[in-house]
């Protein structure tokens, strides 16, 4: 390991978290390119402690998710992967170099995995790597910079085995959902779990009314919960019916297009699932841009 993690748990540690981090310190180390043998010290803790020490520290008053604070002035444009011999001046006794500290707080990594729709896991490890990519001289202040960290954090975690959400997680989260089916005049049950391109997953049921035409499927109910919340971008969507398998219709084609017309439609009944891009389901589809003159060839 060319990373490592001291970590000082005032708060009690969840199963395997301890493993899990060291892997991502390691993946993070190594997607930049550090070839030192490097470490951080990581605090979890709770909310108090973290907003005592964002108010010592920086002078903020409040708790938040994650502070770091690194050992090494580096700036953006020439991150530690670039100028690691810096770091030879943080070296310790035993020959490792100290990239700064870290505070996590065990209660904000919670609440944040519940509402991104994702495992504490894959929060504990997001804030870890954001946190160490910061010590590495990453900064998000220009979309620029941002888009670079983002890049890395994800290399990382990717490569540290806790990317994106599998199609089996998707799959987990549609079927979830299928137990909030409101359909007493159907009873079809449909449940559906969208994700979006950043990671996030927004879950949807098929919502039936008296007044039939009414109704609403999982799908639009996942893909307006995700819009009406800012979100547009998006990458697969998994649906899961009970009795039999079922593609999405026509509106919900129609809907989905709108927004992502690559989108990887994952259709799953049981054990049984199959898979399509939308834009095999939806051929020569109207889309945003179908109407305006460049398409129609007009100046
Ligand atoms: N349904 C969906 O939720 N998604 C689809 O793509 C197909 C149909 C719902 C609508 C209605 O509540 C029930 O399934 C039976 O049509």
């Amino acid at each position: 390991m060319s990373a490592y993690l001291e970590i000082v748990w005032d708060v009690p540690m969840p199963e395997g978290a301890d493993k899990l981090l060291q892997r991502t310190a390691d993946a993070c180390a190594h997607a930049e390119g550090i070839t030192l043998p490097v470490y951080a010290q990581l605090r979890v803790t709770d909310d108090e402690a973290i907003r005592a020490i964002n108010r010592d520290y920086r002078g903020i008053d409040r708790a938040t998710d994650v502070l770091s604070f690194p050992s090494t002035d580096v700036k953006p444009s020439k991150t530690l992967g670039r100028c690691e011999k810096k770091l030879l001046r943080e070296r310790d006794e035993t020959g490792r170099c100290f990239l700064g500290d870290i505070i996590i707080s065990l209660p904000r990594a919670q609440e944040q995995a519940a509402e991104y729709g994702h495992s504490l896991e894959r929060e504990f490890a997001y804030l870890t790597a954001h946190a160490l990519f910061h010590l590495m001289g990453y900064d998000h202040m220009n979309d620029d910079d941002k888009e670079r960290m983002r890049a890395m954090e994800e290399k990382a975690l990717n490569k540290a085995g806790i990317g994106r959400v599998t199609d089996d997680e998707l799959i987990a989260l549609a079927k979830e959902a299928m137990q909030f089916s409101y359909s007493p005049y159907s009873h079809f049950k449909v449940g559906a779990a969208l994700l979006a391109k950043d990671g996030r997953v927004f879950q949807g049921c098929n919502i039936e009314n008296a007044s039939y035409g009414v109704s609403n499927c999982a799908e639009r109910t996942a893909l307006f919960k995700a819009v009406s919340e800012g979100v547009r971008e998006f990458t697969a969507i998994a649906i899961a019916t009970e009795k039999s398998m079922a593609w999405p219709c026509g509106i919900c084609r129609q809907a989905l297009n709108e927004f992502a017309p690559d989108l990887r439609v994952i259709v799953a009944c049981g054990d049984e699932r199959a898979e399509a891009p939308l834009y095999e389901l939806l051929p020569h589809s109207f889309g945003p841009n179908s109407g305006t003159l460049e398409v129609l060839g007009k100046e």
